[in-house]
C-alpha cells in the first residue's frame, strides 16, 4: 500500500471538511463552473472523503472517486455504506491513473488538490488522456497568486485588510507556519507554482481553456469569509479536451 500525507490526518480533515464547511451552499462557484453532469461518467480525482463525488452524484452523474490515500478512501467508503449513493472509489496515483483506460469519462473534477499533486504535468496529461473527445475538467485550487509560501492576511495603517504576498516566484514544495489550526498547509504542506505554471501545463495537456472563475467569499478551508477579503484564495478553471 501507498502511504500517502493525507493518510495522517484524514480523521481531522474529513472532521473540518465536513462538519464546518457545508459545500452544498459554500461551492456554488464551482458547481455552476462544474455545470449539468446529469447521466454523465464523470471522475472526481483526489476525491478525498469524497464530498464532490457524492454532490456530483446527487446530481445525477455516476462517479469514480479516485485517490492515493487509503485513509481518504476508507472515510469515503464509510459515508457510502451508510447513505449508499453508487459512487465508486479507487487508489491510484493522480500522475498514473494505471486503473483507468483511455477516454473513459466525460468529465473530471480536480478539487483543492493539485496543489497537493506533486507533478502537474503528469496530472493533466494524464487528467486529457482519460477524457473522451469533447470531455471536460474542472479544477479549483487556492489561488497561486495569494497563497504562495508565507502570504497571509494584514491590515494596513489605516484598518484596511490587506493580502501580504510573498515568494510567488518560489515555486516547489513548503509548509506554512502553524498558527492557524485549521490549516491544511500547515500539516500537509503545499506544492506552489506560478499561474503562468499552472496555465502552460493545462495547454500543453491538449485542454482548451474555457472559462476562469476566481470567486469572492470563499476561503479554501473554512468557507465563507469576510466580504473585506481584498484577494480571491480560489482559482478555478473549466477545459474540454480538444
Ligand atoms: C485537500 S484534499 C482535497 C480532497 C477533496 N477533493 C475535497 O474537495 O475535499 C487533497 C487530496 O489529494 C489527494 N492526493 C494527493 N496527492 C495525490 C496523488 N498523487 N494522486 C491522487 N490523489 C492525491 C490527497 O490524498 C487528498 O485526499
Amino acid at each position: 500500500m501507498t502511504t500517502a500525507a493525507y493518510d495522517e490526518i484524514a480523521d481531522w480533515y474529513d472532521r473540518i471538511r465536513s462538519s464546518e464547511w457545508n459545500p452544498s451552499d459554500k461551492e456554488g462557484s464551482l458547481l455552476e463552473l462544474i455545470g449539468d453532469v446529469s447521466g454523465q461518467y464523470v471522475c472526481d480525482l483526489a476525491c478525498g472523503q469524497g464530498i464532490i463525488s457524492r454532490l456530483l452524484t446527487e446530481r445525477g452523474a455516476q462517479v469514480v472517486g479516485v485517490d492515493i490515500s487509503e485513509k481518504m478512501l476508507d472515510i469515503a467508503r464509510r459515508y457510502e455504506s451508510e447513505n449508499s449513493l453508487g459512487v465508486t472509489y479507487i487508489q491510484d496515483n493522480a500522475h498514473e491513473l494505471s486503473n483507468i483506460p483511455d477516454e473513459s469519462f466525460d468529465g473530471v473534477v480536480c478539487v483543492w488538490a493539485l496543489m497537493d499533486i506533486p507533478d502537474a504535468e503528469a496530472t493533466l496529461a494524464n487528467v486529457a488522456r482519460v477524457l473522451r473527445t469533447g470531455g471536460w475538467f474542472v479544477m479549483c485550487i487556492t489561488h497561486p497568486c495569494f497563497c504562495s509560501p508565507d502570504s497571509g492576511d494584514a491590515v494596513d495603517g489605516n484598518g484596511v485588510a490587506v493580502r501580504e504576498v510573498r515568494h510567488y516566484f518560489d515555486e516547489g514544495f513548503w509548509v506554512s507556519d502553524t498558527s492557524n489550526p485549521k490549516s491544511v498547509r500547515a500539516k500537509v504542506g503545499a506544492h506552489h507554482r506560478t499561474l503562468s505554471a499552472y496555465l502552460n501545463a493545462i495547454i500543453d495537456a491538449g485542454l482548451l481553456l474555457e472559462r476562469v472563475v476566481e470567486p469572492r467569499g470563499i476561503d479554501p478551508v473554512t468557507g465563507p469569509v469576510l466580504r473585506s477579503r481584498p484577494t480571491p484564495l480560489a482559482f478555478m478553471v473549466r477545459c474540454r479536451k480538444a
